[in-house]
C-alpha cells in the first residue's frame, strides 16, 4: 500500500507504544513504525503478550499491527525511510555528576539525535514527545545542524499528557494537544504537518499551537501543578488527623468551588509515577540555574511534602503496631503507583516496603498486575517477602493490611472472612481512602486512613 507519510517513533515504552497505536488507528493513510534499542521489548510488541498493560491497548494494537503499525528493531532503515520522527526515549533524572538528583539525563536524547544524523538521507521533522527540560530543542537542533550535510531537521515539541491507566482514553479524547514550533516559515509549516495528523480525530479547537519554548515549559508546569494539588491536599491531612476533621469532606467541600475544581484532590500516601517528581525537580533545577531561588524553593516543597507524606504513613504503621513490626506478617495491597497499570516507577509502595523490611516485618505483597515489577524493585532485599497474587492468601495470619494502590478489587473483598484468619488485634492502613472505614471498624478492624481520625478499639 502507498502511504501518505511515514511516521517513526523512537522509544517503544509507556508513551511511544500507546501514542503510536492510537495514531495508526486514526490515520490509516500513514505508515507508523516504532523502534527501540531493546529488542526484547520489540519482540513483545510483536507478540500477543504486549510489554505494557493499558485498558483498550490490546484491541487497538490488534486492529492496526501489520496493517499500518509496525514494531521493529531495525533503527537505521526506519530512520532513513521516515518523514516525521517522534522521539519518546526516556529522560530519567541524572544520577551522577553536575545536576545529579535534579537535572534530566539527556544521554539517550543525544544518542538519538546522533543516530538521526547518521542514517538520514533527506530532511525530516523531529518531534519531541518525551518530557524534557526547557531548551532541549535548542540542544537537539545544534546537534542536528552541526553535521547535517545540508539536510534540514525542524524540531517540534509535542508533549504527552497521557496518564497511565487511562492512556488510550487520554489519547483518543485529549483535553488538548500541544504543538510548539519556531515561529519561522519552516517551523510553522512543520507544525502544520503535526496538526494535520492530530486533526484526523481531535477537534481543531483542542489543538493548541505555541512557540517551542512555551510548549516545552507547559509540559513541566502541567505536571508541577497536578502534583502540587496532591501535595497541597496531603499537607492538610496531618492537620485533619490531629483536629478531628476528615480530609475527604474537605476535598469535597473545596472541590465544589468551580474555581478550584474537584480533580486531583484525593489525599494519599503520596504520589508516584515516572513523571511528577522528575519533572518538578527539573523545573527546580532550571529555575535555580537562572538564579530564581524563590521559584525553585517554592516548587521543591511539592516534592518535599510528598517525601514527608510517605514517611509519615510508614511511621503511623510502625507506631500504631506498638512500635514494632519485627516478624509480623504485613499484607501489602497493591504495589503499582496507581491503579490499572503494571508500572511501579517511583511508587510509594517501594519506599513503604523498604522501610518495613528494614524494620524486619514479613511482607506479603499482592497486586493484580504489578508483582513482576515489584520483584524487580525489591530484588536483593526481598528474602522475607512473599509475592502472592491472591489477596486472601496474602492476609492469612497477617497482623495488618497496608493498602498502597486503589485497585477496584480491594474494595470488594470479603473482609469478614479475611479478618477471621488474621492475627489479633487486626490493623488496616488505607493509604488511598478507598475502603469503607466504618464498616471495617464495626467488624473488628482498627482502621487508620490518611487525613482522618483513627477508628480503633483500644480506648
Ligand atoms: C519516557 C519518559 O520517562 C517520560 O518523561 C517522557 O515523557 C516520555 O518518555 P516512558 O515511555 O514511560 O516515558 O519511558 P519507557 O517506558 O522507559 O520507554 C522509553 C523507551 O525508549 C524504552 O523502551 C527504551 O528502551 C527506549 N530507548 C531508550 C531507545 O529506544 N533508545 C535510547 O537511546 C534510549
Ligand atoms: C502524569 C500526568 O497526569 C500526565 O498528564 C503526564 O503526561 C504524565 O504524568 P501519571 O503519572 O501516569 O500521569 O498518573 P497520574 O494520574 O497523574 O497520577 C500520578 C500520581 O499521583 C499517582 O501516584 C496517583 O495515585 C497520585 N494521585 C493522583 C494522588 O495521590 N491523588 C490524586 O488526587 C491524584
Amino acid at each position: 500500500m502507498d502511504f501518505k507519510k511515514r511516521i517513526l517513533c523512537i522509544g517503544a515504552g509507556y508513551v511511544g507504544g500507546p501514542t503510536m497505536a492510537v495514531m495508526a488507528s486514526k490515520c490509516p493513510g500513514y505508515k507508523v513504525t516504532v523502534v527501540d534499542i531493546n529488542e526484547d521489548k520489540i519482540n513483545r510488541w510483536n507478540s500477543k503478550n504486549l510489554p505494557i498493560f493499558e485498558p483498550g491497548l490490546n484491541e487497538i494494537v490488534k486492529k492496526t499491527k501489520g496493517v499500518n503499525l509496525f514494531f521493529s528493531a531495525d533503527i537505521p532503515t526506519n530512520i532513513r525511510e521516515a518523514d516525521i520522527i517522534f522521539v519518546s526515549v526516556n529522560t530519567p533524572t541524572k544520577t551522577f555528576g553536575h545536576g545529579a538528583g535534579m537535572a534530566s539525563d539527556l544521554q539517550y536524547w543525544e544518542k538519538t539525535a546522533n543516530q538521526i544524523i547518521e542514517y538520514s538521507l533527506n530532511s525530516k521533522i523531529i518531534v519531541e514527545r518525551s518530557t524534557l527540560p526547557v531548551k532541549t530543542a535548542q540542544a537537539m537542533e545544534r546537534i542536528l545542524k552541526s553535521k547535517s550535510n545540508g539536510l534540514h531537521f525542524e524540531v517540534i515539541s509535542n508533549p504527552e499528557f497521557l496518564a497511565e491507566g487511562t492512556a488510550i482514553k487520554d489519547l483518543l479524547e485529549p483535553d488538548r494537544v500541544l504543538i510548539g514550533s519556531h515561529q519561522t516559515e519552516s517551523g510553522l509549516k512543520a507544525a502544520q504537518e503535526i496538526v494535520d495528523i492530530y486533526s484526523h480525530w481531535v477537534p481543531r479547537g483542542k489543538i493548541i499551537t505555541t512557540n517551542l519554548w512555551s510548549s516545552e515549559l507547559s509540559k513541566l508546569v502541567a505536571n508541577a501543578f497536578l502534583a502540587q494539588r496532591v501535595s497541597s491536599i496531603n499537607s492538610i491531612s496531618p492537620l485533619c488527623e490531629k483536629a478531628d476533621a476528615d480530609i475527604s469532606e474537605i476535598s469535597f467541600a473545596i472541590g465544589s468551588d468551580s474555581r478550584i475544581g474537584s480533580k486531583f484532590l484525593n489525599a494519599s500516601l503520596g504520589f508516584g509515577g515516572s513523571c511528577f517528581k522528575k519533572d518538578i525537580l527539573n523545573l527546580v533545577y532550571i529555575a535555580r540555574s537562572y538564579g530564581l531561588f524563590e521559584v525553585a524553593d517554592y516548587w521543591e516543597m511539592v516534592v518535599k511534602i510528598n517525601e514527608y507524606q510517605k514517611e509519615r504513613f510508614v511511621r503511623t504503621i510502625i507506631e500504631t503496631m506498638f512500635n514494632t513490626v519485627v516478624d509480623k506478617k504485613i499484607a501489602m495491597f497493591g504495589f503499582a503507583f496507581k491503579a490499572n497499570t503494571t508500572d511501579t516507577r517511583e511508587s510509594p509502595g517501594i519506599h513503604i516496603a523498604k522501610k518495613l523490611i528494614e524494620e524486619k516485618a514479613l511482607l506479603s505483597i499482592t497486586d493484580p498486575k504489578a508483582l513482576e515489577n515489584a520483584k524487580i524493585d525489591l530484588a536483593g532485599i526481598d528474602r522475607t517477602v512473599v509475592y502472592e497474587p491472591d489477596p486472601y492468601k496474602a492476609t492469612e495470619d497477617a497482623s495488618a493490611i497496608v493498602l498502597i494502590t486503589e485497585w477496584e478489587i480491594f474494595k470488594t473483598l470479603d473482609y469478614e472472612s479475611i479478618l477471621k484468619r488474621m492475627k489479633k488485634p487486626p490493623f488496616i492502613f488505607d493509604g488511598r481512602n478507598i475502603l469503607n472505614h466504618s464498616k471495617l471498624f464495626d467488624i473488628g478492624f482498627n482502621v487508620y486512613a490518611v487525613g482522618k481520625p483513627p477508628l480503633n478499639h483500644f480506648d
